[in-house]
C-alpha cells in the first residue's frame, strides 16, 4: 500500500432539503484514502455512509467542498465529464446486485462495456476472464435471475471490474447474503482488491468484515471517527490501532 493518496475529500458538507427543512449530514467533513488500502466504514443505519460514498463516486454532487483523485477535483466537473471519470475509473458493488435477470450472466458482465463501445468480442472475452476469476464460468451462459444472490453478487463484481477501474466503492456488498455467502464475498473483494491492485472503500454493517480491511472509520454525528475499541472486540475483530485510522485527515 502507498503513503500516496488516491482520493481526498476536503471540507464536505451535505444538506438535503426537503419539506421546507434542511438536514445536514455532514459538514467539513475530510478523508484521505492512500493508493492501495482497503477503507472500512461503519455507521449507524442513517449516518449518511451511502451519501458519503455517492459523493466519493460522483453520483451526487457536495453542498460544498472538495474532492480529489489522484490531484485532480471532480467536483467541479460537468456531468459528462464526470459520467467519463466515473466509467474510467471506478468501480461500484451494491447490496443489490442489480443485473438484467432476462441476460445472461457473461451478457450482463460485457453491458457497461458494449454501452461504452467496446466491440462485442473483446467485451465477451474480458467478460468470461471477470466469471472466471469470481469461479462462475460454468453458469456464465445462465440467466442471471436464475442465479443465487450470492452468484449474482459474483456476476455483479465481474461487472464492476471489467474495465478495470482503480478504485472499488462498495456499500453493504454482503447486506442481502447469508453469513457464508457472505463471507464468500469478502473473500472475493480481498482477493479482487489486491489482483487488480485496487484502492477500495467499502460500506459496510459487517464488522468482522471491517476489521479484516486496512482501516476503519466511523461515520457518526457527522463526522469521520475511530471507532470504539468496545465495539469491534465486540464482534471479536482483533485490532491493531494503527490500523483504525489517524493523522489530521482521518
Ligand atoms: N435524497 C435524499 N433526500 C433527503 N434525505 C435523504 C436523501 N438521501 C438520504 N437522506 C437522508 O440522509 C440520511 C443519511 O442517509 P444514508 O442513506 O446516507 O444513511 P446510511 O448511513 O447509508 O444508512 P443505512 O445504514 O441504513 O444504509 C438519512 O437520514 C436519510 O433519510
Ligand atoms: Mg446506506
Amino acid at each position: 500500500m502507498s503513503t500516496e493518496s488516491a482520493i481526498r475529500a476536503e471540507s464536505l458538507r451535505k444538506v438535503y432539503s426537503s419539506g421546507g427543512t434542511d438536514l445536514i449530514i455532514f459538514n467539513e467533513l475530510s478523508l484521505e484514502v492512500c493508493r492501495g488500502e482497503r477503507l472500512a466504514i461503519i455507521g449507524e443505519s442513517g449516518s449518511g455512509k451511502s451519501t458519503l460514498l455517492h459523493l466519493l463516486g460522483g453520483l451526487d454532487r457536495p453542498s460544498a467542498g472538495r474532492i480529489f483523485y489522484e490531484g485532480k477535483d471532480i467536483v467541479g466537473l460537468t456531468e459528462r465529464h464526470l459520467a467519463d471519470f466515473r466509467n474510467r475509473t471506478l468501480g461500484f458493488v451494491w447490496q443489490n446486485p442489480s443485473l438484467l435477470p432476462e441476460f445472461s450472466a457473461l451478457e450482463n458482465v460485457m453491458m457497461p462495456q458494449l454501452i461504452r463501445g467496446v466491440a462485442s468480442d473483446k467485451a465477451s472475452r474480458i467478460a468470461s476472464e471477470g466469471l472466471r476469476e469470481v469461479e462462475l464460468t460454468a453458469r456464465q451462459h445462465h440467466r442471471a435471475g436464475e442465479l443465487s444472490g450470492g452468484e449474482q453478487q459474483r456476476v455483479a463484481l465481474a461487472r464492476a471490474l471489467a474495465a478495470e477501474p482503480k478504485v472499488l466503492l462498495a456499500d453493504e456488498p454482503t447486506g442481502s447474503l447469508d453469513f457464508r455467502t457472505g463471507e464468500m464475498i469478502i473473500g472475493l473483494l480481498n482477493d479482487l482488491h489486491r489482483a487488480h491492485g485496487l484502492t477500495s472503500v467499502f460500506v459496510t454493517h459487517n464488522l468482522s468484515f471491517a476489521g479484516r480491511c486496512d482501516r476503519v472509520l466511523e461515520l457518526r454525528k457527522g463526522s469521520l471517527q475511530l471507532p470504539s475499541a468496545m465495539e469491534l472486540q465486540e464482534a471479536g475483530v482483533v485490532q491493531d490501532a494503527t490500523r483504525l485510522g489517524g493523522g489530521t485527515y482521518v
